[in-house]
């Protein structure tokens, strides 16, 4: 019988659980379920022998794919990928997907809440600031760059926007103004909400230049990944500009560093940014609905390892 392993450390709502358990049940597959594992050798235990499987941000690398000697489809419940080998995946003819836009509106949510809790003080009691009025820049028109632009607007931002794979049109029909560099994003912007996955390419392209160029009141919002700033450079930035600050989902890993920066940052103690019952929801179908439709007619819509 054709196994469909949900391999999640950061476990899903029940009520996502069960819409994925119904899926499977209905497609004749056997459903296995492996929440909150504290040891990798758990997750190699069981996806020895799963033909399917759904999993968050857990580290999918090569021992897991070589381990899973019947697998044939991995699907990332979220947009970003990172977390999967794609190399060894291909290499054992393993088809690799997400599920583009269905964790968006949380993650956007998010990105907006962080942004108003800073701006409030943390709700301090003390007069704070307004977003209406500042400069919105979102780094990356994909999907939950778009969110946060359109619920931006609503709350009267000016909102800038670049990304090189995105036609200039289609930017400037949601009332976006579009710029042609990273460096014209940062350098007119107060708030940068970041966007960009993360790869080789922007590993680290957050750096010094980008950020010190923001007008203050700066702020950068980074709902994407850690792994896309320069660490030692943010700590440059936060001592050179006192109005500037820092609001992440997740803590760098120089966390320790910004105690003395009181009021200037914010992270939330766990990634969070897709923590919603509607987003696990979303995702969760999405990705055991695609498992079925390659499994059963080869559909490769969403398959990132082309
Ligand atoms: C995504 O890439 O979709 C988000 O970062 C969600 O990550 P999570 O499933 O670990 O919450």
């Amino acid at each position: 019988m054709t196994k469909v392993l949900v391999a999640t450390k950061k476990p899903f709502a029940p009520a996502a659980v069960e819409k994925i358990k119904e899926i499977v049940a209905a497609a004749g597959y056997e459903f296995a379920l492996l929440e909150k594992y504290a040891d990798q050798a758990d997750f190699l235990k069981a996806v020895a022998d799963a033909d399917a499987l759904i999993v968050r941000s857990d580290d999918v690398n090569r021992e897991v794919i070589e381990t899973a000697r019947n697998l044939k489809i991995v699907v990332r419940a979220g947009a970003g990928y990172n977390n999967l080998d794609l190399e060894a995946a291909t290499e054992k003819g393993i088809v690799a997907e997400n599920t583009p836009g269905q964790n968006s509106d949380a993650v956007a949510e998010l990105a907006i809440g962080m942004m108003i809790y800073l701006a409030r003080g943390g709700f301090n009691g003390k007069p704070g600031t307004e977003l209406k009025g500042k400069k919105l820049g979102i780094h990356a028109y994909g999907n939950v760059g778009r969110r946060v632009g359109l619920i931006a607007r609503g709350m009267g931002m000016d909102v800038y926007a670049f990304d090189p794979f995105i036609p200039d049109e289609a930017i400037e029909k949601d009332g976006v103004t579009c710029v042609k560099s990273a460096e014209k994003l940062y350098s007119t912007c107060n708030y940068v909400s970041l966007h960009i996955p993360a790869n080789a390419k922007t590993k680290e392209s957050i750096n010094y230049a980008l950020l010190s160029s923001m007008p203050e009141p700066a702020v950068l919002v980074n709902t994407a990944r850690a792994e896309v700033i320069h660490e030692a450079d943010l700590l440059k930035v936060m001592a050179d500009k006192p109005g500037f600050a820092y609001i992440s989902d997740v803590a760098p890993k120089c966390v320790a560093e910004f105690e003395s920066y009181a009021g200037r940052y914010f992270f939330t103690p766990k990634k969070m940014g897709a923590q919603t019952v509607e987003a696990n929801i979303n995702a969760g179908t999405a990705a055991a609905t695609q498992i079925v439709a390659f499994l059963e007619e080869g559909d490769t819509t969403f398959q990132v390892n082309k």
